[in-house]
């Protein structure tokens, strides 16, 4: 889901429909906005895509300064014109779009109905307006009145609202992101104001933001804003500039996202890199020597792609003699016993991942020594962890992770170095200096696999096959489950990653001559996945081999895709690189919707 809105601008509308598009890639079913109208606020939302909205609005199209915006991704009812966000109260005088969960909305829903409130969506936002019309019903004054209702909220929230015959949006924050964007122009006099679930969402409009946090209340009107806590004091958060540019959030010359994502893949290494590795030790400024003296294991946390560079990272803080893990997020419960001398990484690209958010809550309710790996600067994520590493990949939009993926996986080799120099339990690796020679050059090394043209005519192939299988051992491990997800979220094709080893306990039993394997025969165990790819080919499967330059793979392979040599235990990610690829060609020939996948979200901030 997301949220926009704007305070003070010419067209209301038309910033609104930007900041929506902006959104897009978060994942959404259906769309909405409401402007102050002059007379009354107007709402249009439909379900389906942002253009579906555009033709509604561009039928009847209301003006105004000030409104309020919402791409949704249904949790509580389908996606409908009526579950579609802004929900308005029952006279129409207050309109809400809100991001979360509202746990508490089936009490609080009993308790307005029987006061006479009728609901017209299956949503839990829906509590909201009515619930701010209640309170302004018995005279409350509309901040007191908003105040009232997030007393009565118990759940997670980003909210905006809107009240008939005010230039004003209020919002608030708990557990779930909100940015307030600035045009402050002394000099014109120009004062216009975005809130957004994101900064990319108003990013073309202005790189002044101030980050909300959970238990802020805002009012923003044309003038200015006024953040509160929740007991009414003033809170003063110092506006901060992005980074970020609009190129960088905008598509160029690019067809998708991912596709550039995929190329700036050197870009993103050298920003993950930048001033961090001196020698054979590194420099991470946020978490300097001696940070992890007393830690002796590791937790990592993390979903999706994000879990999967956990997973790498696990294997290289095991091999420095440190025991760790890798969970998915929505498994960490009770798992392990977890004190003072864990330290639990949360990896995450977007940092609001609420399943990640969750586990390491639990961390630190255990006493848990946290890390957050993140992309975004001011996530939740970033907030709440003991220490922050970000990967400084850029804004990634495609919904499917790719120089992200590649970016977390190198910025956890450098925490492992610096944790296994710390950790009096771990060793750092004997070869550290090659090892991070290796990450250095790695950039480069991405760069020459862009330039070869093979993963297109691998993709040419195997398009239309009833299965693609990715087996791999020891780094090559994450890397085929990670090639298995890129695979099977934007061709929509069935897809598993396996261990190579395990291929012959129950997968074979799947593979027939419209199988394809993809081999992962890079690094020290490469040898052995291409036995495993062998004893598949005598059941008749087609077999991909990623390979190394100058292994011998013929009689095995039916078509090869070559990755350049490096460290062994760096080179999974070049062939990362080459299933990257080859995902996105097979979705391109398969004509589907590469950046925007059905049914998933660039950021899941449900449970
Ligand atoms: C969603 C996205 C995935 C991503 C996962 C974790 O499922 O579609 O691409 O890997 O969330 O996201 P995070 O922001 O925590 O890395």
């Amino acid at each position: 889901c997301g949220i926009i809105a704007c305070i003070g601008t010419d067209d209301a509308v038309g910033d609104l429909l930007t900041g929506l598009e902006n959104l897009e890639y978060r994942g959404y079913d259906s769309a909405g906005v409401a402007v102050q109208n002059g007379s009354g606020i107007a709402v249009r939302k439909r379900s389906g895509q942002i253009s579906d909205l555009g033709a509604a609005i561009a039928a009847d199209t209301p003006t105004g300064q000030v409104g309020i915006g919402h791409t949704r991704w249904s949790t509580h009812g389908p996606p409908t014109d009526a579950n579609a966000h802004p929900h308005t109260s029952q006279s129409g005088r207050v309109a809400v779009v809100h991001n979360g969960i509202i746990e508490n909305y089936e009490a609080l829903r009993a308790r307005l109905r029987e006061e006479g409130y009728t609901f017209r969506s299956d949503t839990d936002t829906e509590v909201v307006p009515h619930l701010v019309e209640h309170y302004l019903d018995r005279g409350l004054e509309v901040e007191t009145a908003f105040e009232r209702t997030l007393d009565d909220l118990e759940g997670s929230y980003a909210i905006a609202l809107l009240v008939d015959g005010e230039d004003v949006v209020y919002a608030a924050r708990q557990d779930s992101p909100l940015v307030l964007g600035l045009v402050d122009d002394d000099e014109t006099g120009e004062r216009r104001y975005y809130l957004a679930s994101d900064v990319p969402a108003f990013l073309e409009f202005t790189d002044q933001v101030v980050y909300l946090e959970d238990g802020d209340v805002a009012t923003v009107d044309r003038d200015g804003y006024h953040i509160r806590d929740r007991e009414g004091g003033s809170v003063d958060r110092a506006p901060e500039t992005v980074e970020w540019s609009p190129e960088e959030t905008g598509k160029g010359e690019y067809e998708h996202f991912m596709r550039k994502e995929i190329d700036a893949q050197p870009e993103a290494l050298r920003g993950t890199l930048a001033g961090r590795v001196d020698g054979d030790d590194v420099d991470l400024d946020t978490l300097p020597d001696g940070t992890f003296e007393e830690i002796d294991h590791v937790h990592l946390v993390a979903c999706g792609t994000s879990y999967h560079a956990a997973l790498a990272a696990s294997r290289q803080l095991v091999r420095a003699g440190l025991p760790a893990t890798a969970y998915r997020a929505s498994e960490y419960h009770d798992l392990q016993p977890v004190d003072e001398s864990t330290l639990v990484v949360a990896v995450t690209q977007s940092g609001e991942t609420a399943d990640t958010l969750s586990a390491l809550r639990r961390a630190h309710e255990a006493d848990a020594r946290t890390v957050a790996v993140t992309n975004v600067v001011g996530s939740t994520v970033s907030r709440e962890a003991d220490d922050t590493l970000y990967i400084r990949a850029g804004p990634e939009i495609g919904v499917a992770a790719t120089k992200t993926f590649t970016s977390q996986v190198v910025a956890l080799s450098l925490l492992t170095h610096r944790v296994a120099s710390d950790s009096a339990a771990a060793t750092v690796r004997e070869d550290a200096a090659e090892f991070l020679a290796a990450l250095e050059a790695l950039p480069e090394a991405v760069e020459d696999l862009l330039a070869t043209t093979e993963a297109r005519s691998v993709s040419d192939a195997h398009i239309g096959r009833d299965a693609h299988f990715f087996i791999g051992r020891d780094f090559e491990y994450p890397v085929a489950l990670e090639g298995a997800l890129k695979f099977k979220e934007i061709t929509y094709e069935h897809a598993e990653g396996f261990a190579s080893g395990e291929l012959k306990h129950g997968p074979l039993a799947l593979v027939t001559p419209e199988t394809t394997l993809y081999a992962l025969l890079t690094g020290d165990r490469g040898e052995e996945t291409l036995k495993n790819a062998e004893e598949a080919k005598a059941r008749g499967v087609n077999v991909v081999a990623v390979a190394p330059e100058g292994m011998a793979v013929g009689g095995v392979a039916d078509e090869v895709l070559r990755v350049p040599d490096t460290h062994p235990d760096v080179v999974g990610l070049l062939a990362n690189v080459q299933l990257q690829l080859v995902s996105y060609y097979t979705a391109h020939g398969l004509g589907r919707s590469i950046d925007k996948p059905r049914n998933l979200a660039k950021s899941v901030t449900v449970e």
